[in-house]
């Protein structure tokens, strides 16, 4: 179902705000846990997703020496996560640390490697970061790093997606935020694309927060995403 498709954030800083954002959005069936809101609730809201048996997008872009996030990767599986992000930057062994740690693990969720910050700059990049690469470049170059180490897939920018499916197989998972429809505003995201562009991109999924949890009416907001997807088949 194309539904099952969007990812909604739960970008709240307490349990009752997620508590009401799920309650208000019975349609979701995949939500965002972030560092805000597992910071402020603990896993208590993985348990209360799991209760309603949503699908759990766990955000905590982990970025520590390779036991490290091996052994977090293996706590996140208690929750029934369906997909863990971690940084590709943590490097080669801590991604293939974290890889093997959940290989054995009956209902694993699937890794995707942070490949750059959206939020940094080329200008960030090369003068404060000290990477000579060009911005688009240099994800790519993570994503390749994540493949290889037995990561699952990644998050991109929708403007990303194309070339990372092209490079990286049909198998590799791309999630995709900053994702707005053509109704919505695109609020401090930058480089937007329409839910329909980016699915024809190549993403598999994508994270649609503000468009749906901000507007006056969000089932309404809901319903008009999921139609418009319906049509990209
Ligand atoms: O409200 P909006 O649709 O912009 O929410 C996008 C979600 O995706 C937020 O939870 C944000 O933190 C997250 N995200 C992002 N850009 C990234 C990675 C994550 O917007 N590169």
């Amino acid at each position: 179902m194309v539904s099952d498709r969007i990812i909604v954030p739960l970008d709240v800083p307490t349990l009752e705000d997620a508590i009401a954002l799920l309650d208000k959005l019975p349609q979701v069936s995949f939500w965002k846990v972030g560092l805000e809101l597992f910071v402020g609730a603990g896993p208590e809201i993985l348990k209360i997703l799991n209760e309603r048996q949503k699908r759990i997008f766990l955000d905590l872009k982990f970025h520590d020496i390779p036991n490290t996030v091996a052994g977090a990767c293996r706590s996140a599986t208690a929750y029934n996560v369906d997909l863990l992000t971690l940084h590709a930057t943590a490097g080669r062994a801590a991604l293939q640390a974290a890889a093997e740690a959940i290989a054995q693990e009956g209902s694993r969720p699937k890794l995707l490697a942070i490949t750059l910050l959206t939020s940094l700059n080329s200008r960030e990049l090369a003068f404060d970061l000290k990477i000579p690469l060009e911005l688009p470049e240099y994800a790519l170059q993570m994503a390749i790093l994540a493949k290889e180490s037995g990561i699952d897939g990644a998050v991109c920018s929708p403007h990303e997606v194309a070339q990372l499916r092209q490079v990286c197989s049909d198998n590799f998972l791309l999630v995709c935020p900053g994702v707005r429809p053509s109704w919505s505003d695109a609020g401090d995201q930058r480089r937007v694309m329409t839910p329909q562009a980016a699915i024809k991109a190549g993403a598999n999924y994508l994270v649609i927060g503000r468009p749906i949890t901000a507007a006056a009416n969000p089932v309404e907001a809901w319903e008009r995403i999921c139609e418009e997807l319906a049509t990209v088949g």
